[in-house]
């Protein structure tokens, strides 16, 4: 059996990835290591919780001591775990930093010492590029991060290159573009529209709306990952890109159209600072290995909002009756939603 750690498997791409593995791969053992953070949702793993193939460690990745039990009897680390939402970085970057910098150094410190490890995937993104208003980013361009998650994220990936260079960890970086999908937390746009849009609320649309970002479905960055484990070169960077650019505002529109709203729901709102105008990605070093996304975007986007609405146990509770979202809504979008 192959001995595999995800971290942050309690999340929207660490859940999936979970449930992906444990169905693709008979001779995984998965375990999951998460902390439980607002955004690490138990019941996102409900179904496997009992598998004798899995096990559940409610733990944070910066505990050494944790981290060093679990690192240290693992084949493999897939490592997901992170804040990840860029509005909450500017409100605020010092969880960024603690878990995204601290947390992943804390696991590579550990992964130094792990008699068997094969693979220590550090997830990545886009977003450690920059903007990019021309072409598409390759695994060998400049980083320039331009917002507290993102130059966390790009540290992060940065030290774990050090490890493979220095001390010889496995390590493999993966820059995956925006994800969407079942079990997406409701502050990232996908599902905050689909949501909002169900109840006949506003969907917040920051400035213009002309801002472009590559929707990737999670299952095809599963599958990316998993070949990346397969025959990903140590000391390499793959970026995974769905290859659907796609401007906010066309996005919202289609997701009205799949909910039957109207288009009157959109409400311009004030911008995010420093929001990064277009994201892309070349993904050529992927494809040579011999992947592809699977998921057409209009398909997977039709299947998403089918998901949300056929879900609603799942986002209901968060939105309507959870303390810390509301509170992070009210500070994200009070004023911006405010009539003038
Ligand atoms: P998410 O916010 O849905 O889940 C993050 C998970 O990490 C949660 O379960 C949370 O409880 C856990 N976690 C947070 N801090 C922790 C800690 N200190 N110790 C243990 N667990 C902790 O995130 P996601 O969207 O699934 O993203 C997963 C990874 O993929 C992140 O590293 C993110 O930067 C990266 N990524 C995400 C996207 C995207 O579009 N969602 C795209 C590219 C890269
Ligand atoms: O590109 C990969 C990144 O994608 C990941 O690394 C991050 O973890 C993930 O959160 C995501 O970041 P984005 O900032 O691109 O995702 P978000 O869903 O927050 O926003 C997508 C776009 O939609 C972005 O241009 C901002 C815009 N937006 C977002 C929200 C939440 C709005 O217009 N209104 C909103 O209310």
């Amino acid at each position: 059996m192959l001995e595999v750690l995800v971290t942050g498997g309690a999340g929207f791409i660490g859940s999936n990835f979970v449930h992906y593995a444990l169905a693709t791969h008979p001779d995984w053992r998965v375990t999951t290591l998460d902390k439980l953070t607002y955004a690490g949702r138990l019941e996102n793993l409900q179904d496997v919780l009992d598998d004798p193939r899995h096990s559940f460690v409610r733990g944070d990745i910066a505990d050494a001591a944790v981290a060093g039990r679990l690192v240290e009897r693992s084949d493999v680390v897939v490592h997901f775990a992170a804040e990840t939402h860029v509005d909450r970085s500017i409100q605020g970057a010092a969880d960024f930093i603690q878990t995204d910098v601290v947390g992943t150094y804390v696991l590579l410190e550990a992964a130094r010492r792990a008699p068997h490890l094969q693979r220590f995937i550090q997830i990545s993104t886009d977003e450690v590029y920059g903007s990019v208003l021309q072409g598409s980013s390759r695994e060998t361009d400049e980083l320039k991060p331009r917002n507290p998650y993102a130059a966390s994220k790009a540290g992060a990936d940065r030290l774990a290159y050090s490890f493979w260079a220095t001390h010889g960890v496995p390590v493999c970086i993966a820059r995956p573009s925006n994800n969407y999908g079942p079990y997406q937390f409701p502050e990232k746009v996908i599902p905050l529209f689909i949501t909002n849009a169900l109840d006949n609320l506003p969907l917040p649309l920051y400035g213009d709306g002309l801002h472009v970002r590559d929707w990737l479905h999670v299952l095809d960055d599963c599958r990316a990952l998993d070949l990346i484990i397969e025959s990903g070169v140590n000391g390499e960077v793959y970026n995974i890109g769905g290859g659907n650019e796609v401007k906010n505002l066309d996005l919202t529109r289609r997701i009205l159209d799949l909910t039957e709203r109207p288009a009157s729901l959109i409400a311009p709102v004030r911008d995010r600072p420093g929001h990064d105008r277009r994201y892309s990605l070349d993904t050529t070093k992927l494809r040579a290995l011999g992947w592809e996304p699977q998921i057409a975007f209009a398909d997977g986007l039709r299947e998403t909002v089918q998901w949300y609405r056929a879900n609603e146990w799942w986002w209901r509770p968060i939105k309507q009756s959870n303390a810390e979202f509301q509170s992070y809504y009210t500070a994200q979008y009070g004023e911006r939603l405010r009539p003038s």
